[in-house]
Formats: C-alpha cells, sequence, structure tokens
C-alpha cells in the first residue's frame, strides 16, 4: 500500500507541499513551493502550557496538538491562498520526538494524504533542522557540515547532499538546549530557559567566572555539557567550607564565598556552552576540509552569540554560513515540508506507505 503514485517532474517548480511538525511542543503547519519558498508558516507554541512544570509534560503536549492539528492545518492553507486540492504531497515530521506527540501529526498527515490521494512523506526532524537555512534563499553547494543544536540533539553530520547526511559526533549527556533550560532553571529564570538566559547574558560579564569548555579527547567530535551546568550551580549556590559541611568551625579569618551575579553567571555559562559548540565545529571543518557551507539549525541557533561567532567564522574562512531565519530556528513545519518535496524529488514522488509511523529514535 502506497500513499498517491509517482508524478513527472515537469511542474516541480509549481508544487506545494504540506509540512506538518508536531514532534514536541510546537504545533506547526507549513505550505512551501517546491521545498523553498515558504508560503505560509503556522506555529502554536505551548509554552504557557508547560510553564508550571518547567518542562515538557509528553501528556499534556500531546493532547494539545489533537487539539490544535486541525486548525493549525486550516490556518497554513488559508495564510498560503492554498485550498487542499492544491497541496501535492503531505510531509510530516515523523521522528525523533515524543512518541505521543508525533503520532498526532503523523495520523492528521496519512489522513490528508489518503483522502486527497497524495503522496505522503515521513521527514526526520533533526535532519530538517538543518534545512531550516535554506528555506527562501537559494540551494547550498555539497559537501556541508552540519550541525543541530536544539532541546533534543546536539550534533554535528558531514553531509553529501539534503538527504545523504552521516553523523560525525553528538552529545554524550545534555543536549546544549536542554543545558541552557536547566541552567535558566538554576539562575530562576522563566521556562523556556534558552532564550531567557540569552538575554540575561548580554548584560553580563563572562569574564568573572571560567567555567569549563569542554573538549573531550583531542580528536573528539563530541560534547559535553553537564560539567558546565554543575559549575554553574555552584558559583550560584556557593558550598560552604569542607569543615563546615563536616560540622566543624572553619579556618580563621574564612569568609564565605557570595553567590554569582546572575547576569555575569548567564554570561560565562553562555561564554563556555558557545565556545565548546564552537571548538567542535571548527574541529568538524578542519578534518573536512572539502566542506565550505555550514548549515546550521535548531532552536539555540536563534542563540545571539552563537549566531555572531558564525558570522565571524563564516567571513574569516570564506564559508557559505546558513543560519536560519529566527522564525524557522525553534521547531517549526516550513522545514519538514522544505526536506519533505527534496526526499520526494529522490524518489520520483513515490511516497512512503501508509503504514509510516512515529519513531520515537533518530535515524542517524
Ligand atoms: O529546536 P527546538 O525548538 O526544539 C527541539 O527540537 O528541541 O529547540 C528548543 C530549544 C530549547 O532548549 C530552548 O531553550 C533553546 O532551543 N533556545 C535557545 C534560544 N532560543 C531557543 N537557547 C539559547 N539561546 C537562545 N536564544
Ligand atoms: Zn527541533
Amino acid at each position: 500500500m502506497s500513499s498517491g503514485g509517482p508524478h513527472t517532474s515537469d511542474d516541480a517548480d509549481t508544487r506545494l507541499v504540506l509540512g506538518i511538525e508536531t514532534s514536541c511542543d510546537e504545533t506547526g503547519a507549513s505550505v512551501v513551493r517546491a521545498g523553498q519558498e515558504v508560503l505560509s508558516n503556522v506555529i502554536a507554541s505551548q509554552h504557557d502550557l508547560h510553564q508550571e512544570f518547567k518542562g515538557v509534560v509528553p501528556e499534556i503536549a500531546s493532547r494539545a496538538h489533537a487539539e490544535r492539528i486541525l486548525p493549525i492545518v486550516r490556518a497554513a492553507l488559508s495564510e498560503a491562498g492554498a485550498g487542499l486540492r492544491d497541496i501535492a504531497a503531505v510531509a510530516v515530521g515523523h521522528r525523533p520526538g515524543l512518541i505521543g506527540s508525533l503520532l498526532v501529526g503523523v495520523a492528521a498527515a496519512k489522513a490528508l494524504a489518503w483522502s486527497l490521494d497524495v503522496p505522503l512523506v515521513g521527514v526526520d526532524h533533526v535532519h530538517a533542522h538543518l534545512y531550516a537555512g535554506c528555506l527562501n534563499t537559494q540551494p547550498p553547494e555539497f559537501p556541508a557540515i552540519g550541525l543541530v543544536v536544539s532541546g533534543g540533539h546536539t550534533v554535528l553530520y558531514r553531509c553529501e547532499s539534503l538527504t545523504e547526511i552521516i553523523r560525525l559526533g553528538s552529545t554524550i549527556d545534555d543536549p546544549v538546549g536542554e543545558a541552557y533550560d536547566k541552567a535558566a532553571t538554576i539562575l530562576g529564570l522563566p521556562f523556556p530557559g534558552g532564550p531567557n538566559l540569552d538575554t540575561l547574558a548580554q548584560r553580563g560579564d563572562a569574564s568573572r567566572h571560567s567555567f569549563p569548555i569542554s573538549r573531550l579527547s583531542p580528536d573528539s567530535l563530541d560534547f559535553s555539557f553537564s560539567g558546565l551546568k554543575t559549575a554553574l550551580l555552584y558559583a550560584v549556590r556557593p558550598l560552604p567550607h569542607p569543615a563546615i559541611r563536616a560540622g566543624r568551625q572553619p579556618p580563621a579569618g574564612y569568609v564565605a564565598p557570595e553567590p554569582a551575579d546572575p547576569a555575569n553567571a548567564a554570561a560565562a555559562f553562555q561564554h563556555a556552552a558557545i565556545s565548546a559548540v564552537m571548538l567542535k565545529l571548527t574541529r568538524a571543518l578542519e578534518r573536512h576540509q572539502d566542506c565550505r557551507t555550514v548549515l546550521v539549525g535548531g532552536g539555540v541557533s536563534a542563540n545571539s552569540l552563537l549566531r555572531s561567532r558564525l558570522k565571524e567564522l563564516g567571513a574569516a574562512r570564506g564559508l557559505d554560513v546558513r543560519l536560519p531565519a529566527m522564525e524557522f530556528c525553534v521547531d517549526n513545519a516550513a522545514m519538514i515540508a522544505g526536506l519533505g518535496f527534496h526526499l520526494l524529488e529522490r524518489r520520483d514522488w513515490r511516497g512512503d506507505p501508509l503504514t509510516l509511523t512515529a519513531v520515537p529514535t533518530t535515524g542517524c
């Protein structure tokens, strides 16, 4: 059983793909023409629903997706000035993510593709983040180095093309966005912490603390952020002298350390986290010197320091750094529709079978 059939590619530049994204806590739908021109990108964030829990609650997320998916699809079509009959294919982020959340998008996409008799295509959400900086602009040159920095993933890739993607390294503990969110909680900032920490960091002095920049082994392309988080915790809530902790008097003249100023601690955290990301990206570029393009995506690609460091790197080395527009940094369906178009082109518009299912883990 297959959804839709092969199409000729003569009319490919007018092909409208409807993208659907429900992998975590954003319900998204988008209409993209020929994989590039974004006609609409509608996102309903659930931040208000998860705020009091300081993290995404899977059952609340999937329920909210179920309530919102159809109105969001209608809004995306209407904003694009398109009707359901104009849609040539339905692309859905089907992996990785929260299983209950993914299932809502996958069920909606299958129902739409089947009822419209158009191809259905499952898209890897993490790979789609790499495509975010290719929307509304010229196609990139390959091979490329890919960097995804999000709440769920921190990964470096070598991309032979948009669809041939090899993983070079990834985080061995927290993803960088999750480290930002936990650090923000330590600093008492509201959820989602990443953007709030970024804003606070811009008022602080990073040189007031020396937090660890994780390098791992000299040839490693993996990342680690748990030590940095711990360093921040003890700067903000310093441990009393070991003698006090053992129930004894501290040495004469002992002065208890002051808790760090939150803005300085945020700035030092941001400096260490982004320096660690840049260090591994630079290592990957040195090892893959044939790659003159850098594809960047994920929520943390909205970070002010990362964006300026990436622009500097691009200018210094003559690289084509694809930074996504701010609306395409966070989870969105435009990147799903865009990459979905290219997957379909590659397969001569043969879609995935309607047995396509949600998968919590990433493909590579
Ligand atoms: O890509 P995304 O929307 O969801 C996942 O696929 O995980 O990324 C969300 C993550 C959150 O951890 C959020 O705190 C982080 O991206 N984030 C930021 C910034 N904006 C969003 N982290 C640091 N600085 C920012 N400006
Ligand atoms: Zn994401």
